[in-house]
């Protein structure tokens, strides 16, 4: 049943923001909406609005609430919206009308909405309360952007995905309740509507459960302010209170709090229990459930033990009644399950389940779990390794070993989201990883996230996903500070990605409005990347190098790798760099030394031999330890040209591009390069060219 309202007059508060040159509307909205018609003339907003709202009671209710945060100030006086209040009578004054309608001309989508702008005022109409929020984001960033004048247009918009996520790691680095809430409102002006809280891990349990009230009096708290800090001292924990105590939690009154918060920006929260690995800090408070029973020893739980279920049931049941999200994240990465392969309890579990394997006892639990969400009425999500040894129907999997698993899983009829480690981890460096702060993994800048497309055409099954979802891991992020940077402008582009189509796609028009509302975050207390002055991808790569071997004949005295082979036998010659990323043109070289021969065709004078090496300590990729150049005219008789060692520290986690060259003046028609590797088990050597002049 709908009903209209009238409401006072309002008064548009204008926030200053009036702007002198006038900037395109396609210029200023971020996510880009899906059809914009800009038309003649502007609405002056100096004069009071008047409110009108058709719709549902518990939609007025619920607007009145969240119009004073749309952006446009409102007249602090704002009445309450109520049947009983007397209509005011018309006048000419522009109006800003709401209305929930089904109006065949408005997206299909609940989510989506149409924005007139006209000399007469504001229309707003969606099909539910989601869209009008949405339409208030757009309004919003319009209001910032023009202030008192706002462009006649008229704005079409719907979201792409349904789901468009962001993900926190709370458990490495504990953020509290304020900052989340803070990006909460970000995400709302994104237009996204999933928050993933990775609420346990080894590092910390960070949520407030009554039934085992140790995992916050000892699981919450860690010897080691920081996650480096902690792992490098033996992975400790403490006791609240102790001295060096380290870490937090929420209690549920923080957590209700948060997700009602969420629920007024149009966000579910989805909770992560880390299930059955990533749990070090549960089995160091309750050994008995690991299958060693000793602390310190896994991070897996004991999957033949009942009582391992049993807790993590009456977790998920106060879990259940915190966060009324349809999907409940129970982890299901990385377990190592070494300990189940030879514990007496998970074998006999193995036996009398008929389990063939490892992976199908860890498809034991996840199936057992789901079971139990969906007699509570959720369902299950968790990352992709859920997918091994078979998977419940119903299940959500979360594709973050690249795309692979999504694929799969979209292939076998699940639904999935897609967060892939490539384009969805902003613990990443976004920009040259020599000069950025530490970070975690990979190269991501923005142009990157920018670029993905969760559900190309090519995909079979691409129906099946439900959306895209970036990931924020906080191993190396130890301050909101450090969050916020690490968060925009990339979170920006995830948004696009999940809100916009991918026709028109254009980076240099996403840059310029990135830019803006980087400045706009800014100005709003985020503490975001410089992007005005990103560095940008590493010059090497950006042109090739031309020089004396280029094209020449490689002999490889052991093997480079097939996973990161650059194009094989021709790419230490090929001229084409590597960039700051090592997954791209960087040979490399798994556990043994580069030992390379280049043959120049003939005799040549020389003046330089060089190549650079790069160490990622934590890809485990290192520099040489020792350079040995040599040369010669018949590939028989060698003689030294240079020997070289390394001085940059193995410890250093911090990203390093390192030349190693001789320079000098001899002849010959064959080099031989050869990089010494590390003692480190299983380590890596990354090259990219032998530049010879
Ligand atoms: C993950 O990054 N381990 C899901
Ligand atoms: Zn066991």
């Amino acid at each position: 049943m709908k009903r209209i309202f009238r409401l006072f007059p309002v008064f548009l508060l204008l926030s200053g923001t009036s702007c002198q040159t006038r900037i395109p509307v396609e210029e200023v909205l971020l996510p880009r909406p899906m059809q914009i018609e800009r038309q003649r003339g502007n609405l002056p907003l100096k004069e009071p609005l008047q409110l009108s709202i058709e719709a549902p009671d518990t939609t007025v209710a619920r607007l009145r609430h969240s119009l004073p945060a749309c952006g446009l100030p409102l007249d602090a006086d704002l009445r309450p919206v109520h049947s009983a209040t007397p209509p005011r009578p018309t006048d000419n004054r522009p109006t800003l009308r709401l209305r929930i309608a089904d109006d065949a001309r408005l997206p299909a989508s609940e989510e989506g909405y149409r924005l007139t702008i006209s000399r007469r005022g504001i229309e707003l109409s969606a099909r539910g309360e989601a869209g009008l929020f949405y339409g208030f984001q757009t309004l919003r960033q319009l209001h910032d952007r023009y202030g008192d004048r706002l462009p006649a247009l008229e704005i079409t918009d719907a979201p792409r995905f349904a789901y468009r996520g962001l993900h926190l790691d709370v458990s490495r680095h504990f953020f509290d309740a304020e900052f989340v809430k803070k990006q909460l409102r970000m995400m709302a002006a994104l237009k996204l509507n999933r928050f993933h809280w990775h609420l346990t891990d080894g590092a910390g349990w960070r949520l407030a459960i009554d039934r085992y009230p140790e995992l916050t009096e000892r699981a919450a708290w860690r010897q080691g302010a920081t996650w480096q800090a902690w792992r490098d001292g033996g992975q400790r924990y403490s006791r609240r209170g102790d001295p060096q105590a380290s870490g937090g939690y929420y209690t549920k009154e923080e957590i209700r709090e948060v997700v009602a918060c969420a629920d007024s920006l149009h966000i579910t929260i989805i909770p992560e229990i880390e299930f059955p690995s990533h749990s070090e800090e549960v089995l160091a408070v309750y050994p008995a459930l690991s299958c060693s029973g000793r602390p310190g020893t896994t991070g897996d739980f004991c999957i033949g033990s009942e009582a391992t279920f049993e807790f993590l049931e009456n977790v998920l049941t106060e879990v259940l009644e915190l966060f009324p999200s349809a999907m409940i994240h129970i982890g299901g990465d990385e377990a190592a399950k070494t300990g189940w392969a030879t514990c007496p309890k998970c074998r006999e579990r193995m036996r009398r389940e008929g389990l063939t394997s490892t992976d199908e006892l860890q498809s034991y639990a996840i199936r057992r779990i789901g079971r139990f969400l969906a007699e509570h009425g959720r369902r299950m999500i968790g990352w992709d390794e859920i997918l091994d040894g078979g998977l419940a129907p119903g299940a959500v999997v979360m594709s973050w070993r690249g795309e692979e698993g999504g694929r799969k899983a979209a292939a076998a009829g699940h639904d999935v989201v897609m967060t892939p480690g490539s384009h969805c981890y902003l613990d990443g460096y976004q920009d040259n990883p020599t000069t950025e702060p530490q970070a975690f993994s990979g190269y991501l800048p923005l142009r990157k996230v920018y670029a993905y497309d969760p559900a190309p055409a090519s995909m079979p099954g691409r129906e099946r996903v439900l959306g895209v979802q970036a990931n924020l891991w906080t191993e190396y992020i130890p301050t909101p500070e450090q969050a916020e940077y690490m968060l925009y402008p990339r979170l920006f582009a995830l948004a696009e990605v999940a809100w916009s189509t991918p026709e028109g796609k254009d980076y240099a028009d996403f840059h310029r409005r990135a830019l803006w509302l980087t400045e706009r975050a800014r100005a709003a207390g985020y503490r975001t990347f410089d992007l005005a002055h990103e560095q940008g991808e590493r010059l090497e790569s950006l042109a090739e190098t031309d020089h004396l071997a280029r094209g020449c004949r490689v002999d490889y005295a052991a093997p480079w790798s097939e996973q990161y082979a650059a194009g094989g036998d021709g790419a230490l010659t090929d001229g084409v760099r590597g960039s700051w990323s090592y997954g791209t043109r960087w040979q490399g070289f798994l556990a043994c030394d580069v030992d390379v021969t280049l043959d120049l065709g003939e005799i040549r004078p020389l003046r330089e031999v060089t190549a650079d090496f790069i160490q990622w300590y934590s890809a485990w990729i290192w520099l040489p330890r020792r350079v040995e150049i040599s040369v010669s005219d018949d590939g028989q008789e060698f003689r030294p040209l240079a020997t070289l060692t390394n001085d940059y520290p193995e410890e250093a986690e911090r990203p390093a591009y390192r030349a190693f060259g001789w320079q000098g003046s001899d002849r010959g028609r064959y080099i031989r390069y050869r990089a010494l590797r590390n003692g480190r088990p299983g380590g890596w050597l990354f090259t990219d060219e032998i530049i010879v002049r």
